[in-house]
């Protein structure tokens, strides 16, 4: 969501705008802009509403030089339409300042009004333009002196960087609640972006902002100030050289992260659980797991959300802790009873995301002891809570999530399985799962090769324009994921019920046209879930199985999904994978644009 990109060095500075934007494509957006800066003093912007490749094919014809610092920008609106007028960068009236934003300013409307009372005229819809407006009528000469004036105005969140005409080598900007990296290479060139990974290859060390920095970059020297730290060295803003942004041979980065949950869950097991000696051991766990815990709240949205509601289950069912779970959407605006007994859980890919941020924050507040699952070493989710542990899943690079919700639910299974043993879960059972586990990414490997069985099925069923996702219990989770797969990557309609919950309401909906897609493993619910198979059929509506290969029943389908049957704890990761591939090859099948779905961003950092 809302991307940033900054350079100044030596070198020419459009196409490492462009290439830089490109790098945070994933983020989701609707338009781009980049504004430069050259020597003789003169800003130079170019706009696009659409791809970043549509801003380069703009920039293709233009020859520029000695325009060695500028700024960019993919823009998800949220103030004003998809324009090119709304597209940042934005610039102060008298257009010697330029500025690109991330984040909201929830002030702009009484901001504006003072400055329109002052004679300014906007051109935008956007909090941005009174952002850099602001930061004119603030200006008395000195930049950071301004910046600081600005940020103590403007509320959050947002991530700021400006250039300024007169001052051609300069980079400067602010961080509150949006995140914000710098770096820089051994030829003392300078970079500003929202991700990290966006600088691999470019810098040789970075660090990231922390709310309520204000930088300045100017003639190779970077000023934190706040901390007023000198930029060293440090160990672990290291970048690594982890190629993630190759594609292989996959037509989408979707299908290759799918393809990649096998190995993936290797990585949430190393360093975790022993198979050999089948002992689950880690250092945060051990921690974790020893504070007498009495209950937990599990605080996510999306994906994370449904990674959430499976962990509930595992909790429950294996460790016997009563748990929450909570969209953190609503979370900050409830009435929250934060209290010492309980383990508040946050459940982020990105760890950006504003709404469980924010909800971290107000647990904190009130003492409550917070615990990540996140993906993104760094992230500010991370950086706040208590402890965490990682999904190591890798960098998701594209818009919908896949294997970050397989590795957040097999850390569940570890966390579970953990806090069992302290607390009662039969030996047996404990080593049965574990057991199973090793078998797990070699499974998920073999079904991955069935994805063209899949695809057959998903071909038959895109003319369909709404779905039933069903599941209880265990399986509930994967249907609801299932069902947001399906509406991001192919924008059918589509809703997730529990399977009992049917005959409530939902079924009046059913008939030839309204297929059903049942997630019913081998397990406890399975007859429960024939019984509404029964009720579909009955009333003429299709009913997909997605169904374990010793289904006795297979004949009750019109259509089947298989997997290898194992434990209920286990068989989930297969049912995932299945409905994964089924969203993802409808999706090609119709066309669709799978790695940027429509109006979606990855990493959605505002409220
Ligand atoms: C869906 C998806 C989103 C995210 C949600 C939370 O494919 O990716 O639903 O799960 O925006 O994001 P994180 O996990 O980064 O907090």
């Amino acid at each position: 969501m809302c991307g940033i990109f900054g350079y100044t060095g030596k070198k020419e500075a459009m196409d490492i705008l462009t290439n830089g934007l490109a790098q945070l494509e994933y983020r989701g957006y609707d338009s781009a802009g980049i504004c430069m800066v050259n020597d003789d003093h003169n800003l130079y912007i170019i706009k696009a509403v659409g791809r970043v490749m549509e801003l380069k094919n703009k920039t293709n014809w233009i020859k520029l030089t000695w325009y060695t610092t500028g700024i960019g920008h993919t823009r998800w609106a949220t103030h004003g339409s998809v324009t090119e007028n709304n597209c940042h960068p934005h610039t102060s009236s008298d257009a010697r300042f330029a500025v690109v934003h991330n984040g909201i300013i929830e002030n702009h409307s009484e901001l504006k009004m003072i400055l329109e009372d002052q004679g300014y005229v906007f051109y935008s819809e956007t909090d941005t333009e009174v952002v850099v407006k602001l930061f004119e009528y603030l200006f008395n000469g000195d930049n950071l002196r301004a910046l600081r004036k600005l940020t103590s105005v403007i509320e959050w969140a947002y991530a700021l960087v400006f250039i300024d005409r007169e001052k051609p080598s300069m980079l400067f900007g602010a961080k509150l609640g949006s995140p914000l990296v710098i770096g820089k290479n051994k030829e003392n060139a300078w970079y500003v972006s929202s991700d990290y990974k966006s600088l691999i290859g470019l810098v040789d060390e970075y660090i990231t902002l922390e709310d309520g920095d204000i930088f300045c970059i100017e003639n190779g020297e970077c000023k934190i100030i706040n901390r007023w730290v000198e930029f060293i060295r440090d160990k672990e803003h290291i970048i690594e050289t982890e190629q993630i942004m190759e594609l292989w041979d996959f037509p989408h980065f979707m299908l290759k992260e799918i393809y990649e949950q096998g190995q993936v869950l290797r990585n949430v097991f190393a360093g975790r659980i022993d198979f050999k000696t089948k002992t689950i051991n880690n250092i945060t766990l051990n921690e974790v797991v020893t504070q007498g815990f009495e209950r937990v709240h599990i605080i996510a949205s999306g994906t994370s959300y449904h990674a959430g509601c499976l962990g509930r289950q595992y909790l429950e069912n294996l460790a016997n802790l009563p748990t929450e779970v909570s969209v953190s959407t609503e979370f900050k605006y409830g009435t929250q009873f934060i209290d010492k007994k309980t383990l508040y859980i946050f459940v982020s890919q990105s760890g950006e995301t504003a709404d469980s941020l924010e909800s971290m924050k107000v647990v904190k507040e009130k003492w409550g002891y917070t615990f990540g699952i996140i993906n993104v070493p760094g992230s500010s989710i991370a950086r706040l809570a208590h402890a965490w542990l990682f999904t190591h899943a890798g960098t998701e690079v594209w818009v919908a999530s896949s294997k970050a919700f397989t590795a957040q639910i097999a850390t569940f299974l570890i966390l579970a399985l953990a806090f069992g043993q302290k607390r009662n879960l039969e030996n047996t059972k404990f080593i049965s799962i574990l057991t199973d586990m090793e078998k797990l990414p070699a499974r998920i490997e073999k079904l991955l090769q069935t994805s063209d069985q899949i695809r057959l099925i998903a071909e038959k069923y895109a003319p369909y324009l709404n779905f039933f996702y069903l599941g209880r219990s265990y399986e509930l989770p994967i249907a609801m994921e299932g069902s947001l797969k399906l509406k991001e990557l192919t924008y059918r309609h589509s809703e997730a019920y529990s399977s009992g919950e049917l005959k409530h309401g939902p079924l009046a909906l059913i008939d030839a046209n309204f297929p059903s897609i049942i997630v019913n493993g081998s397990w406890p619910l399975y007859s429960k879930n024939l019984s509404s198979v029964q009720e579909i059929k009955s009333r003429g509506g299709k009913v997909i199985g997605v169904i374990a290969d010793n289904d006795v029943n297979k004949n009750l389908y019109d259509d089947f999904l298989i997997f290898e049957s194992s434990l209920r704890e286990t068989e989930v990761f297969s049912e995932t994978v299945i409905l994964q591939l089924f969203a993802y090859h409808m999706a090609d099948v119709l066309g669709r644009d799978i790695d940027k779905p429509r109006n979606l961003a990855k990493s959605v950092t505002v409220e």
